[in-house]
């Protein structure tokens, strides 16, 4: 198969994971007998320094041209003192809403490998840990106005709005995830306190009753940040709204180890996906080649998986990822226990990666 992929490197750590997850496509594409293009795009803070925009729409244009898009990270110190509205994370939301994906699958599930790396105390991780966060992507208060003025001193306003449909496309999501997985899915909200809340709430439930199958329970946001360090073994499917997913999946991602683990894919209506891992561009170690290239390289499979319907080379990927971790390979970030370990660079472990699906039958 053909395939057009674009790829967004970024600032920070971004171009370097990056090149690990092609350096393992290419292996994918010469196995399976696939052909991948690339392009490249340009956003964040080097689209800025380029063309004063975060996000030229040349370089969206590129990325809804693709069959699915590839990114790094972006972000900076640098960056730091651009107006709000043109800052590279800027760039980050406009791509998500300009290809309309509103569904982020963030997977929090722990490597056996690994297990030693999560904060958490062995019973609690023995116990296993094995969800999704279903986080709605393009609506919420990171989409809403913002503002600030004087009046007398300053005052901000950041509005979070959300309609029924926005909430039903998303809560299917949820569903239909919980359906394919043990049939537990866990709305989260602040139900208490805030009306979007009360309407996400009502539509979960009104949801419900098409999905027999499915166990709905309903948390507070709060409660919720406690659960996932208290018991995350109770956890399925978790679906919430924007910001309250953002916080979670960094929670979530840190018991399972490492964020440098997680990757993500972002879906809307067409099978054209935006996959990247959930950290950050980690401006304080760019460029000296000890990044964890892992959550890239698991985006790379998810996208396999999810936009270009080929299961097994994703499969071979995930497999030789954990290939690699059972024979001792960390990056610093992972280091954490155990005795034994090799520390590698980025680089080396991308090479590790590529050479484990190579010489796998
Ligand atoms: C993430 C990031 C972004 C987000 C930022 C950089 C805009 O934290 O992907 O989780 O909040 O979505
Ligand atoms: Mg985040």
């Amino acid at each position: 198969m053909k395939k057009n992929i674009a790829v967004i490197r970024g600032d920070g750590i971004g171009p370097e994971i990056v090149n690990e997850a092609i350096k393992v496509l290419d292996v994918i594409a010469e196995k399976y007998g696939h052909t991948f293009v690339y392009t490249d795009a340009d956003m964040g803070g080097c689209a800025i320094d380029k063309y004063g925009d975060p996000l030229p729409q040349s370089e969206l244009d590129k990325c809804l041209a693709a069959d699915s898009v590839l990114l790094g990270a972006v972000g900076g110190p640098k960056w730091d003192s651009v107006p709000g509205n043109m800052r590279p994370e800027k760039g980050l939301l406009r791509i998500r809403a300009g290809m309309g994906v509103y569904s982020n699958n963030r997977p929090a599930k722990i490597w056996p490998q690994l297990a030693s790396a999560s904060p958490l105390k062995p019973e609690i991780v023995e116990k296993g840990i094995d969800f999704i966060i279903v986080r709605e992507l393009i609506g919420g208060i990171y989409f809403g106005d913002h503002k600030t003025y004087e009046q007398g001193e300053k005052i901000s306003e950041d509005v979070m709005k959300y309609s029924e449909s926005e909430i039903e496309r998303i809560g299917r999501i949820g569903f239909e995830t919980a359906k394919k997985r043990r049939g537990k899915l866990c709305s989260v909200e602040k139900s208490n306190v805030l009306d979007t809340s009360r309407l996400w709430k009502s539509v979960m439930h009104r949801l419900a009753e098409e999905y027999p199958e499915v166990e709905l329970s309903d948390m507070l946001v709060d409660n919720c940040a406690m659960q996932i360090v208290k018991n995350p073994a109770q956890f399925d499917v978790i679906v919430t709204e924007n910001m309250f997913g953002d916080i979670l999946s960094d929670e979530a991602s840190m018991i399972t180890g490492s964020i440098g683990m997680i990757p993500s894919s972002s879906l809307g209506a067409t099978s054209n996906g935006l996959y990247e891992p959930i950290h950050g561009s980690a401006p304080d170690i760019a460029g000296m080649d000890v990044a964890n290239p892992i959550g890239t390289v698991l985006s790379a499979a998810m996208m396999l998986r999810y936009s270009f319907d080929m299961p097994a080379e994703a499969d071979d990927i995930e497999d030789c990822v954990g290939r690699v971790l059972s024979k001792g390979y960390r990056t610093g970030d992972i280091m954490s226990g155990g005795e034994g370990l090799k520390r590698v660079g980025c680089s080396k472990m991308g090479d590790l990666i590529s050479a484990e699906i190579k010489a796998k039958k």
